[in-house]
């Protein structure tokens, strides 16, 4: 009887960099996901399918089991509570910075301050460690705008190339982590589906050393 192994994958630039890995441990999808509505796809491999899921959802979906595997940025995996999972690989992929930012050249009030994030857990975090009291305004996107219009004295968000933070006249500040995309594995499935599982992730780990 051939295992089922379910995992769970994000559209966009996750995505898009971790088919070629997948592709280099011999799983492939049989349609293009980008070209498709469906949220579930077979691969070449008899009983390993892939969902696509909201990058956020991944970690939810691995940690009750309804996917075996997921792949999902260190920057949610921060945020999320995760007892029932592994995350025994870094794929390294997806690079990209946690950092605040502001104002350029805006010194910071002195007292109490608004930070806009949608990172509520890293920022709580981080300003706590520098006993920095904070209101944390919670956003979904387009942090940037919250301190051009006055609602945040800071933000958290996600640096790359740091064109979006220059385009609205901000600047980044601290660093909280180093982003990269995470291989994660439920902990009951790792048990009970060993052996494929930790073929696939020898076969991955491979294939980021190749990358
Ligand atoms: C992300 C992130 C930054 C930007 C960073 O936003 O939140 O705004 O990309 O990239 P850069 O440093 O290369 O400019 P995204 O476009 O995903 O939109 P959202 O924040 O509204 O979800
Ligand atoms: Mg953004």
């Amino acid at each position: 009887m051939t295992m089922q192994i379910t995992i769970a994958l994000t559209k966009g630039r996750i995505l898009q960099e971790t088919l070629p890995l997948l592709a280099a441990a011999g799983l492939e999808p049989l349609e293009d996901l980008g070209k498709s509505r469906k949220l579930i796809f077979p691969t070449n491999r008899e009983g390993v399918r892939l969902l696509l899921l909201r990058g956020v959802d991944v970690p939810t979906y691995v940690q009750h089991g309804a996917a075996d595997i997921g792949v999902a940025g260190k920057d949610t995996l921060l945020e999320h509570h995760s007892d029932g999972l592994y995350e025994p690989l870094d794929l390294e992929i997806a690079r990209c910075r946690l950092m605040t930012a502001g104002v350029k050249g805006a010194a910071l009030p002195s007292g109490r301050i608004k930070v806009a994030t949608k990172f509520v857990e890293s920022a709580k975090r981080h300003y706590a460690a520098r006993g920095r009291q904070v209101d944390i305004i919670k956003l979904y996107g387009a942090m940037e705008l919250a301190p051009l219009m006055d609602l945040a004295d800071e933000i958290v968000d996600i640096v790359d190339s740091g064109n979006t933070l220059k385009a609205n006249g901000l600047e980044a500040r601290e660093m909280i982590a180093h982003i990269s995309s995470r291989l994660i594995v439920n902990k009951a499935a790792m048990k009970m589906k060993y052996q494929p599982i930790s073929e696939l992730i020898e076969k991955l780990s491979a294939a980021v050393a190749q990358n």
